[in-house]
């Protein structure tokens, strides 16, 4: 299935303008130019796409639609459902997903001597991490420092971020890197040895680490196998996805109640101190954006947390990756790596022009591929309708000498080969793709939350980030905050002494669902996407 002759006759333009491109560089935006875009074609900027929640402590706090549906949903228990002194699992550390965040977290823990439980919805490691593509950033070069990256990062969320937080990120950065590295994680070298690094859209150094474009898949790769070697003391627990938090009668959180998705029974874990590091929330399609996450992101741990009290941070904002596959329709939706831009690949729209800086912030990228699709009609359409812009991969290879993308890019050069496209000759059809949450639970440096017993790491949480993610701080926000979660759990751990467990809080929020009048709410969390529903 390669190009339709419509689209061939669009490459074509896309070639003509390739030498006069490779001699410029097209102008990137100023703040004032950024600003506008964002308020006319940025998602979050869509009043009829958000709506405030009407319960719990953030009470007002603004989210997507489809996001406060879940998150006023009700519990699939109430308080007398379950025999809370039948306990299946008794540990130091209950973690509620086992990506890289949980993964890492559990490495932590058990170093400080934990004993730990990862309960995973799928199987471990189905995780956004494993679908991470471009790169982890570190400031370990000595063109660079993290007090530059702190910068890079501040700047890209629009100094919303929470400094303390953006503090821990770029101090851990390269201690991570090193950690991975000695734990087996093959990043990508130079011939003298040193580290590969690009950049990435708002990096003003070449920070970017990668393992090709398999970056996150071999982190995780990393990660479970460590975790997978240590049975005495990490029990791993597969399709057992958590459906509510346990709390004491001390007010304090006490662990889970589990469903094995099997048998469909409940499962209690009694636990002196529980992580959440259940990921971000694409599967809930905001908008009706196609998403680059993995099936089981559906946001379950936000409303956990939110339930037993824990405060939201920016749930107001999220992450539209601008270049999600928009063509074939088969792979609609799937991540094609910012690397590529970072590589020197160029965007056009119809007519071979360049419309815009390749390396904005994916914010104001991701805008201006709105505009140009939508308001300049500019657009590339499909045979399915939908209309893209092409993002001019083969640039690469004439920037950096023949066979740089087969060896940098093998995902994607497999990921269009499917389909008779050879991205090393022709330009990929791309158009934004739901691919981050970028708010969650607030959450201090040592990935405590407000609630006692109570952590988070990842994608889970919010304030690291600001309103705006830039890329490959996602891999190491998960290793950096598991890491530093996983820590000060197991120490917390050592000190926790637990009350009688109860289910209380469940049946107060319902009081409080139908004290605002939620009618028939969602049993949440879903666990699972609903395709039966239609996307807006
Ligand atoms: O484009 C990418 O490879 C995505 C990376 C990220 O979200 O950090």
């Amino acid at each position: 299935m390669s190009y339709t002759p419509e689209m061939r006759e669009s490459i074509k333009k896309v070639e003509a303008t390739r030498p006069a491109r490779l001699q410029e560089t097209f102008p990137m935006m100023s703040p004032q130019e950024k600003q506008a875009i964002l308020e006319k074609f940025h998602p979050d900027y869509r009043a009829e796409g958000m709506r405030e929640i009407r319960v719990g402590v953030s009470k007002g706090h603004r989210m997507p639609l489809e996001l406060a549906d879940v998150m006023e949903g009700a519990s699939h228990l109430t308080s007398d459902m379950l025999d809370l002194e039948q306990i299946d699992y008794d540990t130091d550390l209950l973690i509620i997903g086992g990506g890289g965040a949980g993964s890492s977290a559990a490495m932590l823990a058990r170093e400080n001597g934990a004993k730990v439980i990862i309960a995973n919805k799928l199987r471990h490691g189905d995780a956004n991490t494993m679908m991470a593509q471009g790169g982890i950033q570190a400031a370990d070069k000595p063109s660079d420092s993290p007090a530059i990256h702190y910068l890079d990062v501040m700047g890209g969320g629009h100094f919303t971020n929470h400094p303390d937080l953006v503090e821990a990120l770029v101090k851990d950065a390269p201690l991570v890197i090193k950690w991975l590295e000695d734990l087996g994680c093959m990043f990508d070298k130079e011939p003298d040895g040193t580290m590969k690094t690009i950049h990435g859209g708002g990096t003003s150094r070449k920070r970017m680490h990668s393992a090709r474009d398999y970056s996150g898949a071999e982190i995780m790769r990393t990660l479970r196998d460590e975790v997978r070697s240590y049975p005495e003391d990490i029990t791993v627990l597969e399709f057992a996805p958590a459906i509510e938090l346990i709390m004491d009668d001390k007010g304090q959180v006490a662990g889970a109640v589990l469903l094995n998705m099997e048998t469909g029974e409940h499962l209690v874990v009694r636990a002196r101190c529980t992580i959440l590091a259940t990921g971000g929330s694409g599967r809930l399609h905001y908008q009706g954006f196609a998403t680059t996450n993995h099936y089981g992101a559906t946001g379950d741990g936000l409303m956990l947390a939110y339930r037993v009290g824990a405060e939201l941070a920016f749930l107001d904002t999220m992450q539209y990756h601008p270049t999600g596959a928009a063509y074939p329709e088969q792979i609609v939706g799937l991540l094609v790596t910012e690397k590529v831009r970072g590589l020197g690949a160029q965007v056009c729209n119809i007519d071979g022009n360049q419309f815009v800086y390749p390396r904005e912030t994916r914010d104001v990228e991701a805008s201006a591929f709105i505009r140009e699709c939508t308001e300049r009609g500019k657009g590339v359409t499909a045979p399915s309708g939908m209309v893209g812009v092409w993002l001019d991969s083969p640039m690469i290879d004439i920037l950096h000498g023949p066979g740089t993308i087969e060896k940098a890019l093998p995902a994607m050069v497999r990921q269009f080969g499917r389909f008779d496209i050879d991205i090393t000759k022709e330009p990929m059809l791309v158009y934004p793709t739901l691919h981050y949450q970028n708010g969650g639970i607030s959450l201090k440096p040592d990935g405590s939350t407000d609630i006692p017993n109570l952590f988070a790491a990842g994608e889970i949480s919010g304030g690291v980030h600001g309103r705006n993610r830039l890329m490959g701080n996602s891999l190491l926000e998960i290793t950096v905050f598991g890491r530093r979660a996983g820590k000060a759990a197991a120490l917390r751990a050592r000190e926790v002494k637990l009350g009688k467990l109860t289910l209380s809080h469940v049946d107060k929020w319902q009081q409080e669902l139908d004290k605002v009048g939620v009618e028939n709410p969602i049993a949440s969390p879903i666990l699972l996407p609903d395709y039966t529903r239609k996307l807006r």
